[in-house]
């Protein structure tokens, strides 16, 4: 029987789309890749039915299927259960919106009305709602190479869940204790970005913040209204006002001002930073702790928005009872429609773990073409040839100190540019965060870059003290080994540590080609990595690739194995110039 299954995320922001076609993932994709726009959609009570139409055509058309071919669409969030959980919580709220009868209820009819929206285009099977910590969940064990494990959610916020532990075994999830809103880390998070002039997604930012503050100057105003348990922690709803738009208490507690703009930002905010992330850190590992308890267990599987904190992870691991640990690599709401996809599959269909769902990667989006290729190159007025050793040609370009566009096969699924949609440099390079930023990212100096190094080599730069799967997409933070910080400036943070991507040459052999080829030239196996885009979403399409680097001072440009340059930029170094900062 052939079974086709929609993994379908739109009730807050970050809207995707998964498609399982019979026991395959054909497809996983991020509307704003699409559309243009970061996170796709702001979270309203007024669009949760804004639907990702083009992610879902986009599935559609790799699985070569039409709506109509659609057995089961599995949506990542429960409306019903939205609507009894949020009212009468005593709590100031905006007029109309979140936590009020009337912004419940708007929120609640947009969502039942969404079955009948897709309906009314073709489709004509079973629609199931699934709990959003369930859809979390199931992002995080399914894909796992485990088949028994603990499992954990964490996020801002579900249907009325921020923290859920459970267990999964032989393809069965089951939940054993969960911590309800208000007591929620990521909406935590979200404030104190705001508080500190940032937006509420930029909770990356505070983290790296945080390493250059002292977490002792705040960590006890923190503990006046986090109450951190053994088991979890609570929090006093007249302190956070996560509804309400009002930084007073935040004001009072801190005996610091609001920011209206994230250039305000001084020292005293670091030390709030870090004090955010050592509760956070010192929350989850009780959390962790916790779990193995309910539910004894080598291995620990972990989605949610908050396990995007690199920082906290390797903390909970290391110091963790945990053997192992698998970390969903769209961990936040993006990944719950691979989540509710998998569910459906294995809950409704077969009560085994399937493998065929096991993580290889996380190059889930679309591919594109030769002819593609080329039709978007004969768009534009630039240069491009051939090569026929693009790796040790690229590699000879970055190591002379040029940006590299890299843009290969099939685009990642999540937050992380993983080697298939990157920008890439030298990490030997002092100024390179600099001229990174002057070229192409115009994000703030203070942020790092991070590295993608070779699997082999990684212990010989990191202090790895656990073997983690999760430190193949940029989950785990190490400090760089004394003895090699000084070689790879452009990658170390403030305070010594780096956020890896480790590579294997089966997890993607040609930007594993292309880093064995740097270390060849350079006797360094690592490559400055970041996501390929200027204040929008990472790109999708050659096209995409293609305006960002006119638009952009990149130095070159390579799609697959097209080398590209401005018309007035001569042509590539040879290999054997590549100049020797080591
Ligand atoms: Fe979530």
């Amino acid at each position: 029987m052939t079974i086709n299954i929609l993994g379908l995320n739109c009730a807050y922001h970050e809207s995707a789309v998964a498609l399982i076609r019979d026991n395959q993932l054909i497809a996983a994709i991020e509307e704003e890749r699409l559309n243009r726009v970061k996170h796709a959609k702001p979270a309203l009570t007024g669009n949760p039915n804004d639907i990702p139409w083009q992610a879902i055509n986009t599935c559609l058309e790799m699985g070569n299927l039409l709506l109509s071919d659609i057995d089961i669409i599995a949506f990542s969030f429960n409306p019903l259960k939205r609507l009894h959980n949020n009212l009468n919580l005593n709590e100031q709220c905006i007029d109309g919106e979140w936590g009020t009868t009337e912004g419940e209820k708007k929120f609640y009819k947009k969502l039942i009305g969404i079955p009948e929206q897709i309906r009314a285009l073709g489709f004509n099977g079973q629609f199931m709602w699934v709990d959003h910590c369930v859809a979390h969940s199931a992002s995080a064990y399914y894909p796992s190479p485990f088949k028994e494990a603990a499992v954990i959610s964490v996020d801002g916020i579900g249907e009325s869940e921020s923290v859920t532990i459970g267990g999964a075994r032989d393809g069965k999830l089951f939940s054993l204790k969960e911590i309800n809103y208000p007591n929620s880390l990521g909406l935590l998070w979200e404030k104190v970005s705001m508080f500190m002039g940032m937006s509420e997604y930029d909770a990356c930012k505070v983290m790296s913040l945080a390493s250059f503050g002292d977490p002792a100057r705040f960590i006890h105003q923190f503990h006046q209204f986090v109450k951190v348990n053994e088991d979890g922690f609570e929090m006093d709803i007249n302190v956070c006002q996560f509804r309400a738009n009002n930084f007073a208490s935040f004001e009072q507690v801190f005996g610091l001002p609001a920011l209206q703009d994230r250039a305000a930002i001084t020292r005293d905010y670091m030390d709030l930073a870090a004090a955010l992330q050592e509760l956070t850190s010192e929350i989850l590992l009780n959390i962790v702790k916790h779990t193995a308890q309910l539910y004894p267990s080598k291995n620990l599987c972990l989605a949610g928005g908050v396990a995007l904190n690199c920082v906290a992870n390797t903390a909970i691991f290391e110091q963790g009872p945990f053997e192992n640990i698998y970390i969903q690599p769209a961990a936040n709401d993006a990944g719950t429609a691979l989540g509710a996809a998998l569910y459906a599959y294995h809950n409704i269909f077969y009560g085994h773990k399937n493998p065929a769902f096991e993580a290889k990667d996380t190059y889930l989006g679309p591919g594109y073409s030769e002819e593609e290729v080329l039709a978007s190159l004969g768009m534009f007025d630039l240069l491009y040839e051939r090569s026929d050793n693009v790796a040790a040609e690229v590699a000879a370009l970055i190591a002379t100190g040029k940006v590299v566009g890299w843009f290969q096969g099939r685009m990642e699924f999540g937050p992380r540019a993983l080697g298939n949609r990157s920008l890439l440099a030298d990490p030997r390079d002092p100024d390179m965060v600099k001229r990174m930023n002057l070229l192409v990212k115009h994000r703030e100096d203070h942020r790092p870059f991070c590295p993608s190094v070779l699997k082999d080599d990684a212990k010989q730069w990191f202090d790895i003290k656990k073997d983690a799967d999760a430190a193949h997409y940029m989950l785990m933070a190490y400090p760089v080994k004394p003895e090699q910080r000084a070689l790879i400036p452009a990658v170390v943070h403030v305070d010594g540590t780096s956020r890896i991507q480790l590579v294997s040459a089966e997890s993607n052999p040609k930007y594993h080609a292309l880093i064995s080829a740097f270390k060849a030239l350079t006797g360094v196996p690592l490559l400055l990595n970041t996501s390929f885009n200027d204040r929008e979403p990472i790109v999708c399409s050659p096209e995409d690739a293609l305006k960002t680097f006119l638009r952009t001072k990149i130095d070159f440009l390579v799609i697959d194995n097209f080398i590209i340059r401005k018309k007035d930029v001569p042509h590539a170094a040879p290999a054997s110039t590549a100049t020797e900062l080591v």
